[in-house]
């Protein structure tokens, strides 16, 4: 079976494959859109139009797509070495790459243990903490904090950790322990603090110690923060907010999971996203943007007091996965790591997001525009039906508005971005690190357009 026309291949997709996070009757009486090539941010489907990548596939393609490097360097590793496991050897891709990923993170961040994916590396992190505290005579220590609305993964312990009700109802009881504090979003921040972004931060830093107070210092292992929280659209911290959440942490003896599984590698224009807010995390989670996408790899780089009681006698950390760490993807991290540096992908980021974000902030005389948030290459778009009330739609209204028409529509007029409404509803968008003025005008074109038709139809 060839399938090697767009027919066949729309006849098979509809019949054999499971997309992911995606209502399969919505292509009851549409096609399946099928994405067949990509060059530098642009992707193409299987009649030959083309698309801006206006989110790097899913925040995954930093260096933007057809870099043939990448696939010469996974082309020499599968044929030198194609799969060894990491469970008691090493090969020297994943030696030179932890070693290379421990030079580039924050203070003495020096350890790394692969994964295969966020998920694994949010879950990772998890079970290291417990296990960690165990050793160390703390055993109480299980309960996890995160921010409501944040996305952090989806097996079941990074499920627990994440703080989006509506996707987890369905797979409960999840792991005992996830507890949410409050998120950043100033934009809906609460009335005693929304004159004033310093208390707004003070107050949302604050809320994590009172609720590891309320659950019990003893309980609590770790903390888990984006940098800029994606879900919800976009929440960068308030001034002065890691800083704090760094001594409570320290004051209660709780680890700070740093989860970078976005906004490591240039998403923020800095290697990791902590960088930029310059603040040191027990542990960092990555994922996506390792290898641009270029082949599955994802782990946490831990502080070396993390790695101090298993480092003698017969402790173990008792975890581990087949794939972590493969061969071929640690060898594609390091050549994407390379494009980094030779093609100044930081530099580039640097040097345009003030322009991405003054054109995106064009839109804000569209009446649909709410707010325009975020930082780097990383922004959402909250789309609301009164600016001044800041009024959001009720759930019909999104539904048919983000489902019935943005998304299509944004795809029809050639943007790939996620219109979501898991919080209040947003338009997301992470396009590859390469991107120009000439790439933001045409997204804020394509927005421009489709926004102002999606506020006829409201
Ligand atoms: C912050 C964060 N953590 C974890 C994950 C889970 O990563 P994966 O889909 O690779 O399992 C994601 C995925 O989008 C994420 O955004």
């Amino acid at each position: 079976m060839t399938l090697s026309s767009p027919e066949e291949l729309q006849a098979a997709a509809k019949q054999h494959l499971w997309m992911h996070f995606t209502r399969m009757s919505a292509y009851d009486n549409g096609d399946i859109p099928v994405i067949v090539r990509g060059s530098g941010p642009y992707v193409y489907d299987d009649k030959g139009k083309r698309y801006l990548d206006g989110l790097a596939g899913l925040f995954v393609s930093m260096i933007g797509h057809g870099r043939t490097e990448l696939a010469e360097a996974a082309s020499k590793q599968a044929s030198e070495l194609a799969y060894f496991p990491l469970w008691s050897y090493a090969h020297p891709a994943a030696v030179q790459l932890a070693s290379r990923l421990a030079e580039l993170a924050p203070g003495d961040l020096n350890r790394v243990f692969f994964t295969t994916s966020g998920s694994e590396a949010v879950e990772s992190a998890w079970k290291l903490a417990k296990q960690y505290f165990k050793l160390r005579g703390e055993p109480g220590r299980y309960k996890v904090l995160s921010r409501d609305i944040a996305y952090h993964g989806t097996s079941m312990g990074a499920l627990a950790v994440t703080g989006l009700a509506a996707i987890k109802g369905d797979f409960e009881p999840l792991p005992p322990g996830g507890v949410r504090v409050p998120n950043t979003n100033f934009y809906r921040a609460p009335d005693f603090v929304a004159d004033d972004i310093d208390k707004f931060s003070v107050w949302a830093a604050d809320e994590i110690e009172r609720s590891i107070l309320r659950e019990g210092p003893d309980s609590v292992a770790a903390v888990y923060l984006e940098p800029v929280q994606n879900s919800g659209g976009c929440f960068p911290p308030p001034p002065g907010y890691f800083q704090r959440v760094r001594e409570i942490c320290d004051r209660y003896g709780v680890l700070l999971v740093s989860d970078e599984v976005i906004c490591a590698f240039g998403r923020l224009g800095y290697y990791f996203g902590s960088e930029r807010y310059g603040y040191v995390p027990d542990i960092i989670t990555f994922a996506k943007g390792v290898t641009s996408g270029y082949a599955p790899l994802g782990g946490m780089i831990v502080r070396d007091e993390l790695i101090e009681p298993f480092l003698s006698g017969s402790a173990t950390f008792l975890h581990g996965i087949t794939f972590a760490g493969h061969p071929v993807s640690s060898a594609v991290a390091l050549a994407n790591l390379d494009v980094f540096e030779h093609d100044n992908i930081l530099g580039n980021v640097r040097a345009n997001e003030d322009g991405f974000r003054a054109t995106l902030e064009k839109l804000r005389d569209l009446p649909i525009v709410g707010d325009v948030r975020g930082a780097g290459y990383f922004y959402g778009i909250e789309l609301v039906k009164d600016k001044t009330t800041k009024e959001t739609f009720d759930d019909d209204e999104s539904e048919r508005l983000l489902r019935g028409f943005l998304s299509h529509a944004l795809f029809d007029a050639g943007l790939v971005c996620r219109a979501d409404d898991r919080g209040d509803p947003v338009i997301q968008l992470a396009p590859p690190l390469i991107c120009t003025q000439e790439h933001f005008d045409e997204m804020e074109q394509i927005l421009r357009a489709v926004l102002t038709e999606a506020w006829t139809k409201i």
